[in-house]
């Protein structure tokens, strides 16, 4: 199954397999409902040897933790676990030094492995804490966010955020196993599962016309958690994710940047906006994608039929797509602008779009004019 350079997926029963045949370390996504009691027996069986401390947020771990921590029990295999504090505060410099602090008095050694048990931020901390601690132990990714069971857990990219900006320190440390429970999404805000569904329909739009397609059609269904048609778009999304993971790791080739569709315009959104409640990243993307979009019709890239259809699909599922939705004061072309020459996608003072020739035919520009860009967000921060 593994091996052959691309993501394979198998099913077997009630859960689906999407193999990352990264090279010197390869690892499964295990997809299915109601993981997290059986967890215990299954990392016991996959990691053998290793003793395992769950790291959590508060949210999550009072409504998901005790089952995870019984089947470890059960196995003899728990350390104990580490509850931070839910949202982006937790991905911190001094929130880092107190979990690594707890995990090595919790007893992890070398051979044991840290289980990042909830969503983006927990997903990111852990992994980060797992890296560096003793010079690098095992983690198992348990997503609970839509966000993160088809985005942040797979790849291995970890970090936290500081003054300077956000995952602006960090490492790559891929998981060993990545274990994604559709039914504890059942649990997550409306708000939260919306904003995840942005990056489900990222994957349609960067390189997947198909899948939009299916989305636009299916996605009530999606949301509803009706006939096994939110497992479908975990899997389509997570399996476009370890692919394009498998084609590019580091983020070297291009491939990988692709999946900043809508992300250096969200970006700078979501820090205008103090990375609060005011504007969630999902709800950042959103904007953003459908911002890069009409970027891309006025380049004469993109047809505007395209365009306008991605918009609708984020008024459908209502996700905002103007820069005005955005609660309290409005930003500046000038403040905008700025955001975004400070984001990671800016090299040699020349700014890296991903545009779109369509959708399904994202592609990275790497030299993006500032005068026209410059006009257009003009025009997108007046709009009403
Ligand atoms: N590493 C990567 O490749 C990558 C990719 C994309 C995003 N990210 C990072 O992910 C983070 C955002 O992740 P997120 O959107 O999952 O946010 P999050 O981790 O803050 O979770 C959102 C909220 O949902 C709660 N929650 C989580 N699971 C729940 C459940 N099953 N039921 C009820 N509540 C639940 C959390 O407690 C939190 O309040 C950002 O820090 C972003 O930088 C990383």
């Amino acid at each position: 199954m593994m091996g052959d350079g691309t993501a394979t997926l198998d099913q077997i029963g009630n859960e689906t397999t999407i193999a990352v045949p990264l090279q010197g370390r390869p690892y499964g996504i295990i997809i299915g409902d109601n993981l997290i009691a059986s967890a215990g027996k299954r990392l016991a069986a996959t990691l053998p040897g290793a003793r395992f401390a769950v790291v959590s947020d508060k949210n999550v771990a009072g409504l998901h933790l005790a089952p995870l921590k019984a089947g470890l029990e059960d196995q003899g295999l728990f350390l104990g676990s580490a509850v931070v504090a839910p949202g982006e505060v937790s991905k911190s410099f001094p929130v880092l030094e107190k979990l690594c602090e707890t995990l090595l008095e919790l007893g992890v050694e070398r051979g044991d492995c840290v289980i990042a048990f909830g969503g983006g931020v927990v997903g990111d901390l852990a992994g980060f804490a797992a890296s560096i601690l003793r010079r690098g132990v095992r983690v198992v990714q348990m997503p609970t966010t839509l966000l993160a069971q088809v985005d942040s857990s797979i790849g291995g990219k970890t970090g936290i955020d500081t003054t300077q900006g956000k995952n602006l320190i960090g490492t790559f440390h891929q998981p060993s196993l990545v274990l994604a429970d559709v039914a504890v999404l059942s649990t997550l805000s409306e708000r939260e599962f919306r904003a995840g569904y942005a990056e489900v329909m990222k994957y349609g739009l960067l390189g997947d016309a198909p899948f939009f397609a299916w989305l636009e059609q299916n996605w009530a269904d999606v949301f509803s958690g009706k006939d096994s048609k939110r497992r479908h778009a975990v899997e389509t999304s997570a399996r476009a994710k370890a692919e394009i993971v498998v084609a590019d790791e580091r983020e070297e080739s291009g491939l990988r940047a692709l999946l900043n569709l809508g992300h250096t315009f969200g970006h700078a959104l979501e820090a205008f906006a103090g990375y609060s409640d005011r504007l969630l990243h999902g709800e950042a993307i959103a904007i953003g994608m459908r911002l890069a979009f009409t970027y891309s019709v006025g380049q004469g890239l993109c047809p505007p039929e395209d365009a306008a259809r991605v918009a609708k699909h984020f008024t459908d599922v209502g996700l905002p797509t103007e820069i005005a939705t955005i609660p309290g004061d409005a930003p500046t072309t000038g403040e905008l602008l700025r955001l975004m020459a400070q984001d990671k996608k800016v090299k040699g003072g020349k700014l890296a779009l991903v545009l779109a020739r369509g959708i399904g035919q994202a592609f990275v520009e790497n030299e993006v004019a500032m005068e026209p860009l410059t006009e257009f967000l003009k025009r997108e921060c007046a709009r009403r």
